[in-house]
């Protein structure tokens, strides 16, 4: 147990800024660096082309295949340059196989980021192949149907996928797996093998030797899945090795393998909600899939906000406080569409915010969340934040994440308003409980930040490396604990 302070110190949001900077210059002159705090250099920096690899993509098949068939070398799906299988990468493939004029991936999600409440489908083109009508009999039949597709009303999902092609006077829709496999089968190729892996079970599928053909008919491809991060802010996710075996007629079953940590760590979003569902964005690089996720962060923390300012009234708080947690929320839709910008200027998908319906919460319930997601998480993004607004070579991110920062600051001052205010109405039994949880989050951010750096990536967004992070959450604690 922690022989810390009982209590945190109460917070003044004036102060914070000064504190926050003043902790960011003593790291950079530790590291040597000369970076000025306060300053956005995105029109002077190069524009850094975003890698292309994600953290999944290193899921790496074991030689040692598993499985009883005795099959043909394994195939390549890929290109030699792609890493994973993405079906927007592989329309030609499927536009030869399908003898198609013309095929395309569309995606859509509610706008979601836009404060997470849900909203009309935006329908996005992400690739084409082909030229639409090219060899149909009457080319204006032909594109009317075509037109017509792009209107239909989306799936009541929040987030999906769908072909759209033609062929000679024929204009269809994929709108599903099972439609794909209905048009492709017998399932012979091992792009079409991966599509049902990655598209029927939530896998990825990565390309070198991650299929082959099976004696008795189909495929037998491996892919990986990452572990949700509901609950579990800033831990360390596993990866569940899956086996899929696909018959000819695209029936399909998955066996887990092998559960393994992974290098990749749920995000530290800032305030979390409780309740709050996973979700995977769609995105072709790893830059996309990092602003995505921040979007949909962000868009999650206006329920935490929410959520926060309705139990702080209940619980009599002072009003200047329940006041700062609103306008937080509204901090956070702003960010949401800040981010949400940044992330489909990288081709990346925001996917929806779900929260399960929020639960009476007593003061202790809600003091030890404030004390993780407000006072170690959001204020460690209020820093990491900062740190970006000075180091970011990508257009666009420094300056956003100025922006955002001056905000995540007086939000960091409020979780330990908070905190001062709500504890010490606790029992001492729940205070130590909350002071522990503090301490274990404290902890986990220390081991993250250690942990799972990519140089482009950080490089790209400004993320602070390892030995500056870790230098930074000790001196923010250090001051505030
Ligand atoms: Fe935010
Ligand atoms: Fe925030």
């Amino acid at each position: 147990m922690s022989v810390r302070p009982s209590l945190p110190r109460p917070a003044e949001s004036a102060s914070f800024p000064t504190l926050f900077r003043s902790i960011l210059v003593a790291a950079f002159a530790a590291e040597g660096c000369i970076d000025d705090v306060t300053a956005a250099p995105d029109a002077a920096t190069p524009d850094v082309a975003p890698p292309d690899t994600t953290v999944l993509d290193a899921i790496t098949p074991d030689v040692n295949w598993p499985g009883p068939d005795a099959g043909p070398p394994l195939e390549n799906a890929c290109p030699a340059e792609q890493t994973r299988y993405y079906a927007p990468d592989q329309l030609d493939g499927l536009r030869s196989a399908g003898r198609f004029d013309y095929i395309e991936w569309r995606t859509f999600s509610r706008a979601s980021w836009d404060g997470g409440l849900g909203g009309a489908a935006m329908w996005t083109t992400a690739a084409t192949s082909g030229a639409h009508c090219a060899t149909a009999t009457s080319a204006a039949a032909c594109e009317s149907a075509f037109a017509a597709l792009a209107n239909e009303p989306a799936p009541a999902t929040n987030h999906g996928w769908l072909h759209r092609y033609t062929r000679g006077d024929e204009v269809g829709a994929i709108r599903g797996v099972d439609d794909f496999v209905r048009l492709f089968a017998p399932v012979d190729t091992v792009g079409e093998a991966a599509f049902v892996a990655t598209y029927r079970h939530g896998l990825t599928v990565p390309c070198v030797g991650s299929a082959r053909r099976i004696t008795t008919g189909g495929w037998e491809v491996l892919g990986g899945a990452l572990s949700d991060c509901t609950f579990r802010s800033g831990q360390r996710r596993t990866i569940t090795r899956t086996l899929v075996r696909v018959a000819p007629d695209g029936a399909s079953t998955a066996i887990a393998l092998e559960t393994r940590e992974s290098d990749d760590w749920c995000p530290v979003p800032g305030r979390r909600p409780d309740g709050l569902r996973d979700a995977r964005p769609d995105a072709p690089d790893a830059v996309g899939l990092w602003l995505a996720r921040a979007a949909h962060m962000e868009a999650a923390s206006v329920f935490a906000f929410e959520s926060l300012a309705r139990e702080l009234a209940e619980l009599g708080a002072p009003a200047t406080l329940v006041e700062a947690a609103r306008r937080s929320a509204d901090d956070e839709r702003r960010h949401a569409r800040m981010m949400g910008r940044l992330a489909a200027s990288a081709g990346a998908a925001v996917p929806p915010v779900e929260v399960e319906a929020p639960c009476a919460r007593t003061a202790f319930a809600i003091a030890r969340e404030n004390a993780v997601e407000g006072c170690v998480h959001e204020t460690w993004a209020a820093m990491e934040a900062l740190a970006q607004s000075s180091r970011a070579a990508r257009p666009g991110v420094a300056a956003t994440m100025g922006a955002i920062a001056v905000d995540e600051m007086r939000h960091a001052s409020l979780a330990w308003q908070v905190a001062a205010w709500l504890e010490p109405q606790l029992t001492e039994t729940e205070r130590a409980a909350v002071r522990e949880a503090r301490e274990g989050a404290r902890a986990a951010l220390e081991a993250r930040v250690e942990r799972g750096y990519d140089r482009g990536l950080g490089e790209a967004l400004g993320l602070p490396p390892p030995g500056l992070a870790a230098r930074l959450v000790a001196s923010l604690h250090a001051a505030l604990a």
